[in-house]
C-alpha cells in the first residue's frame, strides 16, 4: 500500500464489536442473541461503522461466556440457529457492514467432543495428542506438571476427573484459561487441519474476517519447561521473550497458514489478532504481510490518560506498524477491560484484570470520566489507521460497579475466589430505551447481568434527540473521519504545552479535496487552554476561547495552510 492507492477496506474501518449477550435479547431469557443483533444493526449503520466484530455466538456450555466453544460450526440455541446468522451476514451486508467472527483456537470447551474422545482414549493416544496431558510431579503425581499459571487465577493444570485411567495414572491437562478450556496442542498437524475447515466453513458463508482469540498463546515450548516468575501484564504483554507460553515465535507460522485461506477467496478476508505482546515493534511483526492484517493496539489501550504516555504511544505505533507495512489500529475498551471513561479517569494505576467494584480502593468521578472518555474517544476517532468501538461506548457507558457478588459471572471472580472482581462490570446489558424493561434490552424485562440506575439516562433512545448527547459525538466524529479521509492521513505533531496534544492529520493528496488538514487539539489537564485558530469541527466538551480541561476538538485549518 502506498500513500497514494486507496486502503483496503480494513485498513481504515471503523470497527464496531458487538458482545451478543449483552447487545439485544429478542426471546426475553435476559440474554442477547442474535436476532437481538439484527434488529439494531441499523443502528450501528447510523453511527457510520463499516464492520462489526461479533464475539463468540458458537455451541458452549457458557462457562466463559461463549469463549469456550463446544461446536465451531453451529450456533449456540442460546443466541439462535445457523439460519440466523446467514441472516446476520445477509442484513449487515445489505447495511454495508462487513463482519468479523471471533475464532477462539488456543483452547475448546472440555465439552467439545474432540476433549471428551481424549479423555476418553489412553494415555499417549492421537486424541490425547489433541491436547496437552501429562502426568504429575511428585509422588503419586499428585503435582502439577510445571508451574504455570492460569490467567484467571490458580494452576493452569487441573486433574483428568474420574480417577486413575486404564493405564493407571491419573493425568493432569493444561488450561490456560479455566478448567473448562483445555488448551490445543498445535504442534500437532491434526488441529491445524481442523481450524483450516472451521475458516473455511465460515468464510463460505460469507464471513468477512476473523478476531483471533489469545492469538499470543498457541505455540508452547517444547517440554512444557517452568516459567520463570515473573509479572506477565493483563495479557501477556510483559512475559519476557522465549517465554515458555507466551508469544512464541512458531505462532507466525499459524498466521501465514490462515492469510493463505483469507487470500484464497476473491474478497480479501482480514484476520485481527487478540495479541498481548509488547513493545510495538514486536507486535508489528504480527502484522507483517504475509500474516496478520491487524493487531489490537493493546499499548494504547493501556496508555493512561496522559500527554506524554499518549503522544509516545502514537508515534510509536505509527511508525512500528509503518516499519512493517500495515495500518495502525486503535482501541480504548473491550469486554476484558473496565470501560475507558471510568479506567482513563482513574487517579492510581488501573487495576487492569482486576476490574472495578464496590469494594475497589477507588471509584472514578462520574463527571470527570464523562468528560475524559468523550475526549479520548474523540482523540482515537482522529487517528490514522482503523478504529474499534466496544459497543456502548458510543452511549457514553461508565464501568458498573454495584453488581451484587452474587450476581457476578465472571470465571476471574471464581477462581481468585472474589479477589478479582474481573470483567462483568463492562459486560453489563445495553441500555436502548429509558422507560421500558431492561431499558430495552429485553422484553421481559430480565437481564444476565443487572443493569445499573444510571444506564437509563444513557438510553439510546434519549440521546438520539440531543445533539450533545456522546451518541451524537461519536456519529458526528466517524462522518467527518470518513469525509476528510483522517483514516489514511498522516500524522505530525505541533509544537504544545506538556499536558496537550496538538496534531496535524493530513489526508493523502487522492482522497480529499482539502490541502489542509484537521488539527486536533486534545487538553489532558484540569485548567482551560486557549482555542487555536481555525473552525472547529467538533468538539468533545465546551470550547468558546479556550477549550475546557479534558476536552478535545477537531478544527478545519483548511484556510490557515
Ligand atoms: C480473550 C477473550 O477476549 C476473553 O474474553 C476470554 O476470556 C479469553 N480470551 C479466553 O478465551
Amino acid at each position: 500500500m502506498t500513500p497514494d492507492t486507496p486502503a483496503p477496506w480494513w485498513a481504515t474501518a471503523v470497527i464496531y464489536q458487538v458482545y451478543p449477550r449483552s447487545f439485544c435479547d429478542s426471546d426475553g431469557d435476559g440474554i442477547g442473541d442474535l436476532p437481538g443483533i439484527i434488529s439494531k444493526l441499523d443502528h450501528i449503520a447510523a453511527l457510520g461503522a463499516d464492520a462489526i466484530w461479533v464475539s463468540p455466538f458458537f455451541r458452549s456450555p457458557q462457562r466463559d461466556a461463549g469463549y469456550d466453544v463446544s461446536d465451531y460450526c453451529d450456533v449456540d440455541p442460546l443466541f439462535g440457529t445457523l439460519d440466523d446468522a446467514d441472516a446476520l451476514i445477509a442484513q449487515a451486508h445489505a447495511r454495508g457492514l462487513k463482519v468479523i467472527a471471533d475464532i477462539v483456537p488456543n483452547h475448546t470447551s472440555s465439552d467439545h467432543e474432540w476433549f471428551v474422545e481424549a479423555l476418553e482414549s489412553p494415555h499417549g493416544s492421537d486424541e490425547r495428542d489433541r491436547y496437552f496431558f501429562r502426568d504429575g510431579r511428585g509422588d503419586g503425581g499428585i503435582e502439577p506438571p510445571n508451574n504455570w499459571t492460569s490467567v484467571f487465577g490458580g494452576p493452569a493444570w487441573t486433574r483428568v476427573p474420574g480417577g486413575v485411567g486404564p493405564h493407571g495414572v491419573q493425568q493432569w491437562y493444561l488450561h490456560l484459561f479455566d478448567s473448562s478450556q483445555p488448551d490445543l496442542n498445535w504442534d500437532n498437524p491434526w488441529v491445524a487441519q481442523r481450524f483450516d475447515q472451521i475458516l473455511r466453513f465460515w468464510f463460505d458463508r460469507g464471513i468477512d474476517g476473523f478476531r483471533i482469540d489469545v492469538a499470543n498463546g498457541l505455540a508452547k515450548a517444547p517440554g512444557l519447561p517452568d516459567a520463570i516468575p515473573t509479572a506477565l501484564g493483563v495479557g501477556g504483554e510483559s512475559a519476557p521473550v522465549n517465554h515458555p507460553y507466551w508469544n512464541r515465535d512458531q505462532v507466525h507460522e499459524v498466521w501465514r497458514r490462515w492469510r493463505a485461506i483469507a487470500q484464497s477467496y476473491d474478497t480479501e478476508r482480514a484476520l485481527v489478532g487478540e495479541a498481548w505482546v509488547l513493545p510495538l515493534d514486536r507486535m508489528a511483526q504480527w502484522v507483517r504481510p504475509d500474516e496478520l492484517h491487524q493487531t489490537f493496539n493493546f499499548a494504547y489501550l493501556l496508555a493512561r490518560w496522559d500527554a506524554e504516555q499518549l503522544r509516545n504511544v502514537i508515534e510509536e505505533s505509527l511508525r512500528a506498524f509503518g516499519g512493517v507495512g500495515a495500518p495502525s489500529t486503535w482501541v480504548l475498551s473491550n469486554h476484558d477491560t473496565i470501560r475507558h471513561p471510568s479506567r482513563l479517569a482513574l487517579t492510581a494505576a488501573p487495576p487492569h484484570g482486576l476490574g472495578l467494584g464496590q469494594s475497589s480502593p477507588e471509584h472514578p468521578d462520574p463527571s470527570r470520566a464523562e468528560a475524559i472518555g468523550r475526549a479520548a474517544s474523540l482523540l482515537m476517532l482522529a487517528l490514522p489507521g482503523s478504529a474499534y468501538v466496544y459497543q456502548g461506548e458510543e452511549l457514553g457507558l461508565q464501568e458498573a460497579l454495584d453488581i451484587p457478588d452474587d450476581a457476578r459471572q465472571d470465571p476471574t471472580w471464581f477462581r481468585t475466589e472474589g479477589a478479582a472482581y474481573g470483567r462483568d462490570g463492562c459486560r453489563v446489558p445495553l441500555p436502548w430505551v429509558a422507560d421500558a424493561p431492561a431499558y430495552g434490552f429485553s422484553p421481559s424485562g430480565a437481564s444476565w447481568l443487572p443493569q445499573p440506575a444510571e444506564f437509563r439516562a444513557k438510553a439510546a433512545q434519549l440521546q438520539e434527540a440531543d445533539p450533545e448527547s456522546t451518541l451524537a459525538l461519536y456519529r458526528t466524529a466517524i462522518r467527518l473521519r470518513r469525509e476528510l479521509a483522517l483514516a489514511q492521513g498522516t500524522l505530525t505533531w505541533n509544537a504544545s504545552e506538556a499536558s496537550t496534544l496538538d496534531a496535524l492529520i493530513t489526508p493523502p493528496a487522492h482522497a480529499a479535496a482539502r490541502s489542509g488538514g484537521v488539527r486536533v487539539v486534545v487538553n489532558v489537564s484540569e485548567n482551560a487552554i486557549p482555542l487555536p485558530p481555525g473552525k472547529v469541527l467538533v468538539a468533545s466538551g465546551s470550547v468558546g476561547d479556550t477549550i475546557a480541561p479534558h476536552t478535545t476538538v477537531w478544527l478545519d485549518v483548511q484556510d490557515e495552510a
